[in-house]
């Protein structure tokens, strides 16, 4: 796809996002950082990696400066649906494809913001839970007080990463499962 059309395409799926997330924090779900009071026993998305991480260690990433966890919640039933890690990353230069790398300053690496986990409970997959916590990651990102060139993503395998890719986000060179959305995109909307 030329880059334009991918790029048009990003701002419509941004707009659907942006609606997405309106919709949650006007009815049945809140985003909120993830604390001590929320109970995270019994989450299960279906990825053994991503459920034992919720479980058993973003505590102690979030409590060590590592990472930022926010939660999706189900205002009715006080139910954890779904939750990211947000931390501060770059993305070596390299890594970005040419026609984009050519129209930044010559640094080594450009920063971002990454989400390195991404996970929606079984009940509450497919009611738009993900793609409204992709859309709080990119607002988060964008009104970072530090600049925030690109959202990065590290998809889990292939399928996750059909996910991203369906909101326009780009793979990296030669960096496996690894994809960005610079956030000048949604800047635009
Ligand atoms: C992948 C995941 C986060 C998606 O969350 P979700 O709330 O179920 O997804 P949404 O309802 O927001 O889906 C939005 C769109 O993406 C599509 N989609 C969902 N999962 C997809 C996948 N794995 N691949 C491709 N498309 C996907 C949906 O069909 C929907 O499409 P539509 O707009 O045409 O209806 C969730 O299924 C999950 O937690 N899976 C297990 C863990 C995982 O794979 N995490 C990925 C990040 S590492």
């Amino acid at each position: 796809m030329p880059l334009c059309d991918g790029l048009s395409k990003v701002m419509q799926n941004c707009s659907g996002w942006v609606n997405n997330l309106c919709f949650m924090k006007q009815s049945l779900f809140s985003v909120v950082p993830l604390s001590k009071s929320h109970i995270r026993d019994g989450f299960y998305s279906g990825s053994e990696a991503l459920d034992r991480y919720f479980s058993s260690q973003v505590g102690q990433d979030i409590k060590r400066n590592i990472t930022k966890c926010f939660v999706a919640i189900d205002n009715d039933k006080q139910k954890i649906a779904g939750y990211y890690t947000l931390s501060a990353a770059q993305i070596p230069l390299p890594g970005l494809p040419g026609e984009i790398a050519r129209k930044l300053p010559r640094y080594d690496a450009v920063p971002a913001s990454r989400i390195g986990r991404l996970a929606v409970d079984r009940h509450y997959q497919g009611k738009r839970i993900g793609s409204a916590l992709l859309a709080d990651a990119l607002l988060r990102s964008s009104n970072s007080s530090m600049a925030v060139y690109a959202l990065l993503v590290e998809a889990k395998d292939e399928q996750a990463e059909a996910f991203y890719l369906r909101y326009g986000f780009i793979p990296c060179i030669s960096l496996l499962h690894t994809l960005f959305l610079p956030l000048k995109t949604i800047s635009k909307i």
